[in-house]
């Protein structure tokens, strides 16, 4: 079994990539932190809540980051259009109105070292909380077994700007010390992530095949299909669930390797930029930065399919 750390901020591809995880069998879901993103914080996690609970599991939550390492960025920018005003695209979530103190980064920090080589941090969201954990603990880079995020658009378009998408966009700081760290990285970013579009039809099908667990992911994802619709597009691109299944089945992407940084500052902000080979010369910015990897390619229908018969299994 696969320990795995979900870090999340659903987010309505958040939720199918959580049914995906909780649904596989070689994936032990040890904890959901969750991060601002797709809602303010304190949404994203009632919304982690919420779903684990409709789904009856019991795994812990532990609420994270409400904003940015990142100086000057803006504050309250949620996209509501596409997530809807509650993250989960206006589906009703019962009010929880506990207040917690943030605890995801402890809780990454603790459990890393608890079990060290053998965590996999699947990262979803903005890249805060796996920031914050590096500065408080450095020594998790070298516990940790990988870091998977969903996030970067390295050869094609962003979806924020014409460079940034939106993970990165939102924190690109955090981004660049998660990208600089040690420990081994492995984005899913646009380049494969966009071609991932799960069609109406088929959402349909996986709703009517998987019972009420994945009912539900097709009754909060109207308004998310709604935003593809207006597009001209007939379903959804599953970004967060193409990472899951990156996990379980790797064999299905395609890597690129190389060092990555990221500008936080100026009208790149939020690029992933890679530097693919072992080029020399004017190159500080790169000097003593760990090779990561990125899934610029990948195979589409067999990552949709491998959705399927999890969240229909
Ligand atoms: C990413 O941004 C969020 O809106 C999605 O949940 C996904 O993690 C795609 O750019
Ligand atoms: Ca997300």
């Amino acid at each position: 079994m696969q320990k795995v750390i979900f870090d999340t901020d659903p987010g309505v591809d958040d939720a199918l990539a959580l049914l995906y995880l909780l649904r596989h069998p070689d994936i032990d879901l040890m904890g959901v932190t969750t991060v601002f993103g797709n809602a303010p914080v304190a949404l994203t996690t009632r919304n982690a809540r919420f779903l684990l609970r409709s789904w009856g599991h019991d795994v812990p939550v532990h609420a994270g980051s409400a904003g940015p390492l990142t100086p000057d960025m803006p504050e309250d920018d949620f996209p509501v259009h596409i997530h809807g005003r509650n993250g989960l695209g206006d589906h009703p979530v019962p009010d929880d109105p506990r207040e917690e103190a943030e605890s995801a980064s402890s809780f990454l920090i603790d459990t890393i070292r608890a079990n060290p080589g053998q965590i996999r941090i699947l990262a979803v969201g903005r890249m805060t909380n796996l920031a914050r954990a590096l500065q408080t603990a450095p020594d998790i880079a070298d516990l940790v077994r990988d870091v998977v995020i969903m996030g970067g658009a390295f050869r094609v378009p962003g979806n924020i700007t014409p460079a940034a998408e939106a993970n990165i966009w939102g924190d690109p700081l955090a981004a660049d010390l998660v990208f600089g760290a040690g420990w081994q990285v492995t984005a899913i970013p646009l380049d494969l992530t966009t071609r991932t579009f799960m069609t109406r039809p088929m959402l349909a099908r996986l709703a009517q095949e998987g019972g009420p667990d994945m009912q539900l992911v097709a009754d909060l994802s109207q308004g998310y299909v709604g935003f593809y619709r207006q597009s001209g597009y007939d379903g959804m691109v599953v970004h967060d669930c193409c990472a899951s299944v990156f996990l379980t089945d790797p064999e299905l992407f395609a890597l690129t390797t190389g060092e990555v940084r990221v500008p936080w500052q100026g009208i790149a902000l939020g690029t992933t930029m890679m530097n693919p080979s072992d080029r020399q010369g004017p190159m500080d910015a790169w000097a003593d930065r760990p090779r990561q990897a990125a899934a610029l390619d990948g195979q589409p229908e067999a990552i949709l399919a491998r959705i399927a018969q999890v969240c229909a299994g």
